[in-house]
């Protein structure tokens, strides 16, 4: 996605893997889009950097991420479209009115995006870059 919209794929990344990392539950947790920003806060300047201004658009991203529809910068609505396209994860098949770019509202992204979050497909990347075991 984020090469496709031309986002910045660091941050996209970051968002990724931080921005349900607070969550408390599963069900109901309306706050967990703030406590994500602020937990990346705390991790940035010792599990990863960024300049200011990426850091702000990875603090915007985290916190509004499920209660906002929309943002003007290309790389919060990559973050926010990746999110909602992962939808099939709970059985939700992502609509194009609530996405933000048109990559992510073009209906082969869409059946692409479903079909790979329906089967909880982990890109490869998560495990290599990050070293995270991921369960068969
Ligand atoms: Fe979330």
């Amino acid at each position: 996605m984020a090469e496709d919209t031309g986002a910045n794929v660091e941050i996209v990344q970051l968002f990724a893997i931080i921005h349900d990392s607070r969550r408390q539950n599963e069900v109901t947790d309306p706050e967990h889009g703030p406590r994500a920003a602020e937990f990346a806060a705390e991790l940035r300047g010792s599990v990863f950097d960024l300049e200011d201004h990426e850091f702000r658009l990875l603090y915007r991203a985290c916190e509004g991420h499920t209660h906002e529809r929309t943002h003007p910068d290309i790389t919060i609505q990559t973050c926010w479209d990746s999110d909602r396209l992962d939808l099939g994860r709970v059985g939700i098949m992502p609509h194009p009115n609530r996405l933000c770019t048109e990559v992510a509202k073009r209906r082969e992204t869409i059946l692409w995006a479903d079909g790979r979050a329906s089967f909880f497909v982990v890109p490869d990347f998560v495990s290599v870059k990050w070293g995270v075991e991921l369960e068969g």
